[in-house]
């Protein structure tokens, strides 16, 4: 039987952070789809839903249908039970995420409680590592190398460009 987790978020972009999350599960389960959520609606990302598949698909090539990249719109329990998931997967880095996650987990647990959920502690190298940090850090001309994986790297300084405060 194989053991699939959903790995869900807005991934604008993937950084290294992310990527300790996906292969500290790949280590429990047999394939992890990263799947970016993303509302039609409602969106103030740098890069679209399509931009950020292809980034998660090339960053993990190598592992072939280990590591699948998809998107989705609505909710994230409805997904996770189309795609017969065994869990959701979302990652820890400090306690200051615990609220957020906690109360996210306890709706998707009401709303489906046959969903489980369960929490990856990233690496402490990559405690300060975020997307929203490292786009901010990006536009003011920061340097951000490392913290992303390579073939990210030129892709956000190409758009850090356009998003430059001021402009
Ligand atoms: O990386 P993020 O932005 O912290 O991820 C948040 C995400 C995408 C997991 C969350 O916003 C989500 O699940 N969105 C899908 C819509 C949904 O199910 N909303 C109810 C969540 S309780």
């Amino acid at each position: 039987m194989t053991r699939t987790a959903v790995y869900p978020g807005s991934f604008d972009p993937i950084t290294n952070g992310h990527v300790d999350i996906i292969r500290r599960t790949l280590q429990v389960f047999d394939r992890v789809i990263v799947a970016v959520a993303f509302n039609p609606n409602k969106d103030s990302s740098w890069f679209s839903p399509v931009e950020r598949v292809a980034m998660i698909s090339d960053t993990f090539r190598a592992e072939g249908d280990r590591v699948s990249a998809d998107s989705f719109s609505g909710l994230l329990v409805d997904y996770a039970v189309a795609k017969g998931a065994a869990a959701i997967v979302r990652g820890l880095r400090a306690v200051a995420d615990f609220e957020y996650e906690f109360q996210m987990t306890s709706m998707n647990r009401h709303l489906k409680p046959q969903v489980e959920t369960i929490f990856m502690v990233a690496g402490e190298s990559h405690f300060y590592v975020s997307s929203r940090l490292v786009k901010e850090v990006a536009s003011l001309g920061g340097n951000v190398a490392g913290l992303l994986p390579d073939n990210v790297l030129p892709r956000l300084l190409e758009r850090a460009r356009s998003h430059r405060p001021g402009q």
